[in-house]
């Protein structure tokens, strides 16, 4: 089919990526935020953020994303809740639905009750997955990707989590077992850059994950272990901006020969929890399809 440009153009005026207000992103501000227990090896109580320049790095983070063209909205924070500030762990949006995290930690467990009650009191309709005793499933471990849910398991997340999603979805669940416990969650080794490109760090999965990542994605910016361990896949897209914690050289150049831009919005202070940029943001915007 030939596209004229009148096509083209009113194509990319009624594309949803047009509309600024596509991207909302559901944040919580560090004000009770500490390393108060150590649950991934980034966290040793010994090594305490800056209040100060946490809230500085918090606030710079929402002001990247708004000129980015992202609408930020705001979670309470609650003062025994001190990992609260990383929203993409709470559950799983797909349009207004809100499927619960059950987190692995006793420690982060109550920070999905603050979460329902949010999405509950703006109509969301709050799922609880149904889940055995055993079972876990932590949101920043899915991705959905070109129609399937891209699903990892191992530190985090189970195998059986995956099963339940894939029944309450109807969505197919490709699972990926996780090798590396210093990048624990599926969104510091995969970030998604459009529909055909993704940046994937292979160091993070078993063999038979990065056969099936190689499969999934056409154009993959493959991340080396050093450069995966920067946090730079713990990105977030907006459109064609990438607001990353910072930016390996050769990473930089690829993602700019894509015709990316990059933002990076330094996160120190949250990187001694083990958390970054994308962690920072849970997406409102998400659909499973
Ligand atoms: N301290 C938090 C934890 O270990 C960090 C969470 C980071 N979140 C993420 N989406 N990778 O649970």
């Amino acid at each position: 089919m030939n596209v004229s440009p009148q096509m083209e153009l009113s194509r990319h005026i009624n594309s949803p990526c047009s509309n600024s207000q596509h991207w909302t992103y559901l944040m919580c501000p560090p004000d009770h935020f500490r390393v108060g227990y150590e649950i991934n090896p980034w966290m040793t109580q010994a090594i305490q953020p800056a209040p100060e320049l946490s809230s500085e790095q918090w606030y710079n983070l929402v002001s990247n994303l708004k000129k980015a063209g992202a609408a930020v909205e705001v979670l309470q924070p609650v003062a025994s809740l001190p990992d609260m500030v990383f929203t993409a762990d709470i559950g799983l949006i797909d349009k207004q639905s809100f499927i619960k995290s059950h987190f692995h930690y006793t420690e982060r467990q109550p920070e999905v009750q603050h979460g329902g009650d949010w999405f509950r009191s703006r109509n969301y309709e709050v799922i609880a997955l149904p889940l055995g005793a055993e079972a876990s499933l932590e949101s920043s471990d899915i991705r959905p990707f070109r129609g399937y849910l891209l699903a990892g398991y191992g530190f985090r997340t189970t195998f059986a989590a995956h099963r339940a999603l894939a029944h309450l979805s109807h969505c197919e669940v490709l699972s990926i077992e996780f090798v590396d416990p210093r990048l624990y969650h599926l969104d510091l080794s995969f970030c998604p850059l459009d529909d055909r490109r993704a940046m994937v760090a292979p160091a993070a999965w078993s063999r038979r994950g990065c056969e099936l990542i190689k499969a999934l994605v056409p154009e993959p910016l493959v991340l080396e272990l050093d450069e995966a361990l920067t946090f730079c896949a713990n990105a977030v897209v907006v459109g064609k901006v990438v607001i990353m914690p910072s930016c390996p050289a050769r990473v930089g150049r690829i993602l700019e020969r894509w015709g990316f831009t990059i933002c990076i919005s330094p996160v120190s202070e949250f990187l001694k929890a083990g958390g970054a940029v994308h962690c920072l943001t849970l997406a409102l915007h998400e659909s499973f399809s």
